[in-house]
């Protein structure tokens, strides 16, 4: 049985993920962005291992996210499927990053620096990721005039690319991204058009299964398919030039530092 950390599971997709997780038999550390969201979680928080309460906006609270699950013990496996969708403005959180950017890509990739390395990352991408663009240059919006979808595109592209990156860096993780399709959660709307539940499955199965199928990495997957991500998560320029910036922008660099290529003479 493993142990796993699930980010945003008081609604949808984690909150799918938690209870299927729990029947299995796991320990799932849950999560909640405040003291008052954490009571959607009463009817399964008294099987599960822990609670841990913070606003992934916040780089602040995400820090004392990563502390409580460390001081909880080390994980087999974190789902990073907590997230934002259309957000009416850029927004502006405590550290000054547009909100979108912040909670999908920024709060995933510092709490995959904090939190003891586990053997598995399972990061919620989406369809949306292939119109993600691959300009680099404005990721926190301080530019250009505030579209959300495509804010909320982009930040599906990195964080499929962040995947991906990690499984290049880290080979000891299987690192994958999944589009869980779109399903009727608080985010899809009622009319959404694809199953709730094959829309968590994949997770799971990622984060604990034993089959050999899912001892992949660096892969993007829908319905427990492989599919092919837009070939910017792939492309190893595009991985460095994308983890470059957000270790600019969130002071923390997940990496070792990239070597200066050596200049004769
Ligand atoms: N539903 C879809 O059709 C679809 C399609 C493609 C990809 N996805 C991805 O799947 C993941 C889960 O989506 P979902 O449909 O389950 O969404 P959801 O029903 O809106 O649930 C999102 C979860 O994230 C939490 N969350 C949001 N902002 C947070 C913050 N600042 N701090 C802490 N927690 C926060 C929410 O907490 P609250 O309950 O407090 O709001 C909730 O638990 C997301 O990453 C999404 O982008 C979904």
């Amino acid at each position: 049985m493993s142990r796993i950390f699930i980010t945003g599971s008081t609604d949808g997709l984690g909150l799918a993920a938690a209870r299927t997780l729990m029947k299995e038999g796991h320990d799932v550390v849950l999560h909640a962005r405040s003291r008052e969201r954490a009571s959607a979680l009463a009817e399964i928080s008294p099987t599960a291992l822990g609670i841990v309460i913070g606003d992934l906006a916040s780089a602040t609270e995400t820090r004392s996210i990563a502390n409580h699950v460390n001081a909880i013990g080390r994980m087999d496996a974190v789902i990073h499927n907590a997230g934002v969708y259309l957000e009416r403005s850029r927004g502006e959180t405590p550290e000054g990053h547009a909100k979108t950017l912040a909670v999908n890509v920024l709060a995933p990739y510092l709490l995959t620096a904090w939190i003891a390395r586990p053997d598995r990352l399972v990061y919620l991408s989406s369809g949306m990721h292939r119109s993600g663009g691959s300009a680099l240059d404005d990721i926190d919006w301080k530019k250009r005039p505030w579209n959300a979808s495509q804010a909320y595109s982009e930040s599906k592209l990195y964080i499929a690319t962040l995947a991906a990156a990690i499984a290049r860096h880290w080979p000891d993780v299987l690192s994958n991204a999944v589009d869980p399709g779109w399903v009727p959660t608080k985010m899809g709307g009622a009319g959404a058009p694809d199953d709730l539940e094959m829309g968590h499955l994949t997770q799971t199965w990622l984060a604990a299964s034993d089959a050999e199928l899912t001892k992949v990495s660096g892969q993007y997957w829908y319905h427990r398919h492989q599919r092919e991500a837009s070939p910017e998560v792939t492309d190893t320029g595009f991985q460095d030039e994308l983890i470059e910036k957000l270790a600019e922008l969130t002071g923390i660099r997940l990496f070792a530092e990239r070597r200066q290529s050596a200049r004769p003479g």
